[in-house]
């Protein structure tokens, strides 16, 4: 059975019996009058058909022993795809997904009231309806899955309309082996135009020409488009967590550190990774001392890092952490100072969505993938530290994924060194 087959048979496994259940790509979001932001299918039913196409759904049904699956596309239209493109054929999203049983969009709605309809009928008697309610998902412009399952509960009393949502996250959160293949090859790409950046950093670059350079790199290497928008900071502007694209116009001056939060999206899946670079080669004391404690923090996490353990409690652990480190270090006067200089969770999940689903209260079990992230800013001084590595959740602990880009205080200076001459 094939990676997708296999993520629909989970699903199936934990739905009950009798059910039907929707899945839609999304629509496109307006940008302004007729155009349109470039479109990202619903993650979960990318998750659950590889398909990144506008007005596609996924039905599958349950009951009676069987398990049926369909997917919806918008049928060929040649002057359609004389504007806006070709779209898939049939026959090419049958062999992306898996699916066999591919369907035209305007087959949608006598299919699915042929299996909703109360009596027994060729699929059974359907009892629940599970929609990805959690999001404003756009079925239509005008329409969004929240407004169609009240329309069907209308039409269909005897309905139970419930939220697939929850079960999709219990799917996502574990990592196939697959998708752990398609995070390190990310994290790859992301290492190689990382080593790009720091061939070409200089003083009296700009910030944006670092992030310019960087989405450029993935799009001449392979295509590869972003995982987020990329941070590149210097001085001061690196305090703030997600110094925008539109404020990139801060000049590296010698003596800055320069802050970079970035990822490539490989095959759907999302690298984020954050290293922070002394642009003159060595860190000053005021800057090592920062460092130092970022890093013994990320390296602490990592180490800390098993299942059982919540995100919220590798938080406590780093605050716990950080405070201390920045007490030994001298960087802090009193205890409590840390919440000034420390203001961002250390983890997040990682996968289809950089912030992947899954709340910070669940234990973790192996297959899950966070990142590790402390960071201290200090404001008045312009400096800010940000270490970010991407992290598997093993049966022992915890293995880290994007040990290729070096961190190491050392190693930092010596490539920085070693790049200037
Ligand atoms: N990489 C940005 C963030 O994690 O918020
Ligand atoms: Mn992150």
């Amino acid at each position: 059975m094939g990676e997708l087959s296999l993520r629909r048979d989970k699903l199936f496994d934990a739905l009950p019996n009798n059910t039907v259940a929707l899945v839609f790509s999304g629509v496109s979001k307006i940008c302004s009058e007729d155009s349109f932001h470039p479109f990202l299918a619903n993650r979960n039913f990318f998750y659950l058909t590889g398909v990144e196409q506008e007005n596609s759904i996924l039905m599958i049904v349950k009951c009676a022993g069987e398990k049926k699956t369909y997917l919806f596309l918008d049928e060929y239209n040649e002057l359609k795809e004389r504007w806006t493109g070709k779209r898939l054929t049939f026959n090419e999203a049958t062999n992306i997904s898996e699916i066999v049983n591919v369907y035209a969009n305007s087959t949608f709605d006598s299919m699915l009231s042929m299996a909703l309809a109360s009596s027994n009928n060729m699929y059974g008697k359907i009892e629940n309806l599970f929609i990805d309610l959690s999001d404003e998902i756009k079925i239509k412009l005008n329409c969004s899955t929240q407004l169609f399952a009240k329309e069907l509960e209308e039409k269909y009393p005897h309905l139970n309309i419930k939220n697939i949502y929850p079960y999709i996250v219990e799917l996502r959160l574990v990592k196939s082996d697959y998708e752990i293949r398609q995070l390190e090859e990310a994290i790859n790409i992301t290492s190689t135009g990382i080593n790009d950046l720091l061939l070409n950093l200089k003083v009296g670059m700009a910030e944006h020409e670092l992030s310019d350079r960087f989405e450029y790199y993935g799009k001449t290497h392979g295509r590869i488009g972003l995982a987020f928008e990329t941070i590149a900071a210097t001085g001061k502007d690196a305090t703030i967590m997600h110094h925008p694209i539109a404020q990139q116009v801060g000049v590296i001056n010698s003596g800055d550190l320069v802050l970079f939060d970035l990822g490539y999206r490989y095959k759907g899946y999302n690298a984020d990774i954050s290293r922070t670079y002394p642009i003159d080669g060595t860190f000053n004391d005021f800057q090592k001392r920062v460092y130092e404690a970022v890093l013994n923090c990320n390296k602490h996490i990592i180490e800390f890092a098993k299942p059982g353990l919540r995100l919220c409690d590798l938080q406590e652990e780093a605050l716990k952490f950080l405070k201390a480190e920045c007490l030994r270090l001298k960087l802090l006067k009193e205890e409590d100072d840390i919440k000034k200089y420390y203001i961002h969770n250390v983890s997040h999940f990682l996968g289809l969505d950089t912030h992947d689903v899954g709340n910070r209260e669940r234990e973790l079990v192996p297959g899950n993938v966070i990142t590790v992230e402390p960071g201290l800013y200090f404001v008045e001084e312009g400096v800010g530290v940000r270490i970010e590595d991407d992290v598997l959740i093993t049966s022992e602990g915890a293995r880290c994924l994007s040990k290729c880009i070096k961190k190491e205080l050392s190693d930092i200076e010596r490539m920085m060194k070693n790049r200037i001459r």
